[in-house]
């Protein structure tokens, strides 16, 4: 069968890797891919927001089934598009993927049908929500409503701050238009942890879990960015949580977006704060976690496409999923200065040391070949640099010691992915 998969960061090299191990795929093209996922499917110069012209290249190609990867683009209808032409594919309709575009919908989703999460208040008029936030207490969480690359949350110490943090988002737009509406919510403490879950509309599938480590700089300093790195599994989510979150998380929201008449196929990533109460949602995303798929995909036995098809189909109740009994370790290579400023178009060298190493991957974030046919860097993430391992402390030994491998100038990485295991 012949796959699109829509996208081109380091998510999508590993959705990449799993489908080309399909016996049942014959050909992969990926639309606009990156220089990293060149190497296993014909990359073609089509937007992943350009719906129109994809689902042309998909007929023209007689395309057997569509993946879509990115954010983005399933907020923006490209599923649709592609599932109104006719196409099976995999990724949320737009009404759907409305759980991670819009933090006002989750949130009153959640309220509604008592999914655990923080309590909140939704506002689209700054001076209500300065007033509000006098009758609060430190710390503030304050949430743009839209989609804003992961860096619309801001966490402020002082009434100062978040008030400043209102008039940013709110009077300055420093989001666009995602500031038009913000969530002001409860502060939670607990370990954080990602579950991604396959869903079919009605049965939901998690996989095994991760965590990710979202700021720039080592001990959880600086900026928020996409993701530095990531571990998997969590040492911290024991079977018990699981079992708390199938029942009270999980299957709730699939039956909820059922229930709203959105029903959710694809990948429901559900990020859980393990809070002295018990596991509460902090966000829902409509995909696969990046960097968190780059540590998931790997230890994942089943066939890719036979997972991705029966959530199209709605057959996800006879799969049952099946991980290895392992770890992996990704440590994120990026420019140094992302997620601010950044250059780019250095050279990338060393990328033939991952050639045959068995359980380890140089998955490409930001990649791409420059007029000589060179690969350079091309984004503020680079290259994941993943590791298996028998378990996280080799897996992650594994992956520092892989990051030596590659080199590119600028290079930057955190040195502490996965220090949280050292504490279980
Ligand atoms: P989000 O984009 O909603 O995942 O938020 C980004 C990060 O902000 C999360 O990964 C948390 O570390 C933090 N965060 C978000 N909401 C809360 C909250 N209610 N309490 C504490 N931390 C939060
Ligand atoms: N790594 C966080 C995300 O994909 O949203």
């Amino acid at each position: 069968m012949k796959v699109l998969i829509v996208g081109g960061g380091g998510r999508e090299h590993a959705i990449t890797w799993a489908v080309a191990k399909s016996p049942r795929v014959d050909k992969i093209y990926a639309a606009p891919g990156n220089a990293g996922i060149a190497e296993l499917a014909e990359c073609v110069d089509i937007s992943a927001m350009d719906s129109e012209k994809l689902v042309a290249f998909a007929k023209e190609k007689e395309i057997d089934f569509v993946v879509v990867g990115p954010d983005d683009p399933l907020a923006a209808g490209v599923a649709d598009a592609f599932l109104d032409a006719g196409f099976k594919t995999f990724g949320p309709r737009k009404n759907a993927a409305i759980i991670e575009a819009s933090k006002a919908f989750s949130k009153d989703l959640m309220k509604k049908y008592n999914i655990p999460s923080a309590a909140y208040e939704t506002f689209t008029d700054a001076d209500e929500a300065m007033k509000y936030l006098e009758t609060i207490d430190a710390p503030y969480v304050l949430k743009a409503d839209g989609l804003a690359l992961g860096k619309g949350v801001l966490i402020c110490q002082t009434l100062e701050e978040a008030k400043e943090g209102i008039k940013e988002m709110m009077i300055d737009s420093k989001f666009g238009s995602a500031g038009n509406k913000v969530v002001i919510e409860e502060f939670m403490t607990g370990r954080e942890v990602s579950v991604l879950c396959f869903s079919d509309g009605k049965t939901i599938r998690p996989m095994t879990s991760a965590q990710d480590h979202k700021r720039a700089g080592d001990g959880d300093t600086g900026l928020n960015t996409g993701g530095m790195g990531t571990f998997s599994p969590s040492p911290f989510y024991t079977k018990d949580i699981d079992e708390f979150c199938f029942k009270n998380i999980y299957q709730p929201t699939i039956d909820a977006m059922a229930a709203e008449g959105r029903p959710f196929k694809g990948v429901l990533y559900c990020g859980l704060m393990l809070t002295p109460n018990g596991p509460k949602v902090v966000e829902y995303n409509a995909r696969f976690g990046d960097p968190e798929a780059q540590v998931v995909i790997p230890r994942l036995k089943n066939d890719i496409m036979d997972v991705f098809e029966a959530c199209a189909d709605g057959t996800l109740d006879q799969i049952e999923l099946e991980f290895e009994d392992n770890a992996a370790v990704c440590v994120m290579l990026a420019s140094d200065g992302y997620p601010v400023s950044y250059e780019k178009g250095f050279e990338m060298k060393g990328l033939e040391n991952f050639k045959d190493k068995d359980g380890y991957f140089a998955f490409h974030s930001g990649s791409k070949f420059n007029d000589e046919g060179k690969i350079v860097t091309n984004g503020g993430r680079v290259i994941g640099i993943t590791a298996l391992g028998k378990d996280l402390f080799e897996a992650r030994a594994n992956a520092y010691k892989a990051t030596e491998w590659v080199d590119f100038e600028n290079k930057y990485m955190r040195h502490d992915i996965g220090k949280a295991i050292d504490e279980q």
